[in-house]
């Protein structure tokens, strides 16, 4: 099995719980065409003030969101306390452009770290290096100002090191006043994407070795992303975006500890007319081949402007909480198996508990090659109903005569199991 090495943060709970809730709540739920709108569209900062001018989340309850990700199985949440946009959940000393200014009047990180404490989730915050609203920031590839023709003449005046310092006393106040924070997501650096001979930005620009030794300082034990731009041992996760990946994370051939961040429907923020949502299948197995690669799965939800989660939202959480009811214990705790699956399936495992994933039904027989003999006893997990094991000595020749002497079939029921991926427990001998 792959041993990532030991980092500076504490990630021994992180990959024995393996399952978050990323938020995406900002400004930009208002428009609802997607959390880059405003460089997308090229919003300046006058025609993008009518979102702040018109915020006011009256439905807002975060124990409702804390109570629907803790159903859903999810056990950490990360919050966009800050987006690109810029523009504060909380009541930051450092900039008047937050959500105490807005008509919703109000910090609202205070009361949702709370709720998510009290429902049993630890709290991640986002914290976004990029920044389209602070006057220091310099235009860049994705600023929307980036096609104005004085680009160029405009970052004359920004100074990116007052912007560093604005970001320092930012995290400051987020890692003391909001009580423990277990996780800490800068994004993103791309010091290679210069436009129109505006740079790009990175560690030089974001003093990102100031900002990581800030979040260790003021809690230890922090667990950091990869996005500051650092030497990869820096980060104490890696986190591949939008893609599943099929082994083990490596970075510099080293194995890694990782986390793959998911959307429900594509973009992250609230958007009200996309229709790519995924199926209840998609979800599952997406949670599950996580964790069958060893990593983490970070599901994010985007909430409306009212402050609520809609109803798509809803039912795909709800698909999760089915789904995790009777089968988190194929999940917590659980990592890439030392065996390779059959096809069309998924292992994960925990000691001598060996969880099969099927995405695909099968009739009648499954055939694990390589296991005569390995197995004691095999269950569905959703009714822990027995699975037979016909061992390589008792096949009847018509049946099964293809299979191969160390295989072990597993005798499946012809009607798969009413859930959306059935998974059978496989307890391994000694
Ligand atoms: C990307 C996007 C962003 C999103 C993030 C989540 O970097 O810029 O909108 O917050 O991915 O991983």
């Amino acid at each position: 099995m792959p041993t990532p090495a030991t980092t500076a943060g504490d990630t021994a709970w992180f990959t024995h719980d393996r399952f978050g809730m990323f938020v995406h709540w900002g400004l930009y739920a208002l428009p609802a065409r997607h959390e880059w709108v405003q460089s997308r569209e090229l919003i300046d900062g006058a025609r993008y003030q009518r979102y702040f001018e018109h915020f006011d989340p009256d439905l807002y309850d975060p124990h409702e969101w804390a109570a629907a990700a803790r159903a859903a199985g999810m056990k950490y949440v990360v919050l966009t306390a800050k987006h690109h946009e810029g523009f504060c959940l909380w009541d930051s000393q450092a900039t008047g452009y937050k959500a105490p200014n807005t008509p919703c009047g109000r910090d609202l990180l205070r009361p949702f770290a709370e709720a998510f404490r009290a429902a049993g989730l630890r709290v991640g915050l986002y914290y976004s290096l990029i920044d389209w609203h602070h006057p220091h920031f310099p235009i860049d590839i994705y600023h929307p100002l980036r096609d104005r023709p004085d680009a160029a003449e405009l970052n004359q005046g920004r100074d990116i090191g007052i912007y560093a310092e604005y970001m320092r006393q930012q995290v400051r106040e987020l890692l003391t006043g909001y009580g423990p924070i277990d996780i800490i997501w800068f994004d993103f650096s791309y010091p290679e994407r210069a436009y129109r001979g505006l740079p790009g930005k990175g560690r030089a620009d974001w003093q990102s070795e100031r900002l990581l030794a800030l979040a260790r300082e003021l809690q230890p034990g922090i667990i950091v992303d990869n996005r500051l731009d650092l030497p990869a041992d820096q980060a104490d996760i890696h986190t591949p975006e939008q893609f599943q990946p099929r082994e083990w994370l490596r970075v510099n051939g080293q194995p890694v500890v990782w986390e793959t961040c998911q959307t429900f429907s594509g973009s992250w923020g609230y958007h009200r007319d996309e229709a790519s949502w995924k199926s209840p299948e998609q979800l599952i197995q997406m949670l599950v081949n996580s964790v069958a690669c060893g990593g983490n799965l970070l599901m994010n939800a985007g909430p409306t402007a009212r402050g609520t989660l809609d109803e798509r939202a809803r039912g795909a959480l709800a698909a999760y909480a089915e789904w995790m009811r009777l089968h988190s214990r194929a999940i917590y705790g659980c990592t890439q198996s030392q065996y390779a699956a059959p096809p069309d399936c998924r292992f994960t495992q925990r000691g001598s508990r060996l969880y099969l994933h099927i995405f695909s039904w099968p009739f009648r027989h499954l055939h694990l090659e390589g296991f005569a003999g390995k197995v004691a006893y095999a269950q569905l997990l959703n009714d822990a109903s027995e699975i037979r094991l016909l061992e390589p000595g008792r096949h009847d020749e018509w049946s099964i005569a293809a299979t191969s002497a160390n295989t072990l079939t597993l005798e499946l029921p012809v009607v798969k199991p009413d859930v959306v991926v059935p998974v059978i427990e496989l307890f391994l001998n000694p």
